[in-house]
């Protein structure tokens, strides 16, 4: 799918990521990661839910299949799960932990469906996180290990590999907004996060050689609400966007974003050659992407949005969100879509590929064995048109992913806010799964000529 084809039609895609859908948590030799240490700490996850059952994917991989399967479509996103494979972050390798991955890569490719694997989905192993984590450089460095055991034995037949994903969340939520784990809320921690993440995607390129390789990237359209915020819409941009593609497309974090974070001119952390490495690492570009960002400049009155912590630097900045909502208080805006690819084309000339975009919807009732979730199709629906009008303006866009197949865990939401194409009982001891509308939809449009595009 990251292959060269600009003219080629749009490839569709499902996509899930393993702590989210796994459990299994302590099988087959798997260590723990910072998700378990953090779900067990009360307060920290809705409903004091966590990861130990999740799907039970780890034990119905072909139930998994069967339903990618269904869908029809062209391809299916997951993440490995680094402790299942070096459960102590770096050294032993589990093998039974690739063996799962490599049973799940074998069936897709079976049912003629192109693996995309991401090998960091925020579960770091806990024994890293020891050690500082990504504040450290030398998780970095693990990291490097880690996916060269991964390629090493699953790269003849995965050719599309991101590094991370989302490692706005991982830094920002994780270290300094403290609503991720490791729950830490040191501000100025998530540019330190920031920049061994980027250290890690770009060194772990060369561990993955004749992969295509990209990294995913939350990145946001950022519309000041008033002239007067734009200087803070400007940092959150920053933060959001340019700390990333900085270094990614020019080799240099820019001014605005060293102003923010005095660290990342010193030369301690950013050491002669970490920039050069970074610029070109990647050969495409995932995006995941659900809503547009709207700062508004703060009275510094009320209840913040608790995504505020994880802009550290902003000053006076509130965060607005504008009807219609999704079930987890999201805005509904596919403008944001085509207006972010455009402009992301613009920057970066890479392909891109919408790794993430779908709805939470209040869907949470089987009805006589059907679930009617209109909304989602709605959402699903007006963001592909969002997507072909993109491509109509000349942005190369290679594929696009429904987040995600499956209700499942959704962080510090618990189970409560589902995303899935397939609802998931959780009352029901084997965890039936049940297509919902948006499947069957779904499927619909994957069978239109050209997926209708
Ligand atoms: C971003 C993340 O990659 C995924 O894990 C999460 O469930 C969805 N978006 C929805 O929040």
């Amino acid at each position: 799918m990251t292959t060269p084809t600009t003219s080629s039609p749009l490839a569709l895609g499902v996509a899930t990521a393993s702590y989210q859908i796994e459990g299994a948590v302590a099988e087959d030799g798997r260590g723990p990661s910072i998700w378990d240490t953090f779900t067990a700490e009360p307060g920290r996850v809705v409903g004091g839910d966590d990861g130990v059952d999740a799907c039970d994917s780890y034990h119905r991989v072909e139930d998994d299949i069967a339903l990618i399967r269904g869908l029809g479509v062209d391809a299916y996103r997951f993440s490995l799960a680094w402790p299942r494979i070096l459960p102590e972050g770096r050294g032993r390798v589990e093998t039974r932990g690739l063996d799962y991955y490599e049973r799940l890569v074998d069936g897709l490719l079976e049912a003629g469906i192109e693996p995309v694997a991401t090998l960091y989905h925020w579960d770091l192993p806990q024994a890293l996180e020891d050690e500082g984590g990504w504040l450290e450089r030398r998780t970095a460095e693990a990291f490097v290990d880690y996916a060269g055991v991964a390629h090493q034995r699953l790269g003849d037949r995965v050719t599309s590999w991101a590094t991370h994903n989302e490692p706005w969340c991982a830094a920002y939520l994780g270290y300094a907004a403290g609503v991720h784990a490791p729950g830490r809320s040191e501000g100025a921690a998530g540019h330190r996060a920031a920049h061994h993440l980027l250290l890690g995607h770009a060194w772990a390129r060369e561990a993955l050689p004749g992969a295509h390789v990209g990294i995913v990237l939350n990145l946001a359209p950022v519309w000041p609400e008033s002239p007067e915020a734009a200087d803070v819409a400007d940092g959150v941009d920053a933060i959001r966007n340019r700390v990333w593609l900085g270094p990614l497309v020019d080799g240099a974090y820019d001014e605005r974003m060293l102003a923010i974070a005095p660290v990342l001119a010193d030369p301690g952390l950013v050491r002669p050659g970490d920039l050069d490495a970074i610029k070109g690492s990647a050969d495409w570009l995932g995006i995941n992407y659900y809503t547009p960002i709207r700062p508004a400049l703060g009275t510094g009155e009320g209840e913040p949005h608790p995504e505020q912590g994880a802009y550290p630097g902003v000053e006076r900045l509130d965060l607005v969100v504008r009807e219609p909502r999704t079930d987890i208080g999201w805005e509904i805006e596919p403008r944001g879509l085509e207006e972010l690819l455009v402009e992301t084309h613009r920057r970066t000339g890479l392909p891109l590929v919408i790794t993430e975009n779908g709805a939470a919807c209040a869907d949470t009732e089987v009805v006589d064995g059907r679930v009617e979730d209109t909304d989602r199709i709605d959402y699903l629906r007006d963001h592909l048109a969002a997507v072909d009008r993109a491509r109509d303006a000349g942005a190369d866009v290679r594929g696009y992913f429904v987040w995600t197949l499956l209700d499942n865990f959704e962080w510090a939401e618990g189970y409560a806010k589902t995303f899935g194409l397939v609802h998931v009982d959780r009352s029901s001891p084997s965890l039936t799964r049940t297509p919902k509308a948006s499947y069957h939809w779904f499927a619909e449009q994957v069978a239109a000529p050209a997926g209708g595009r």
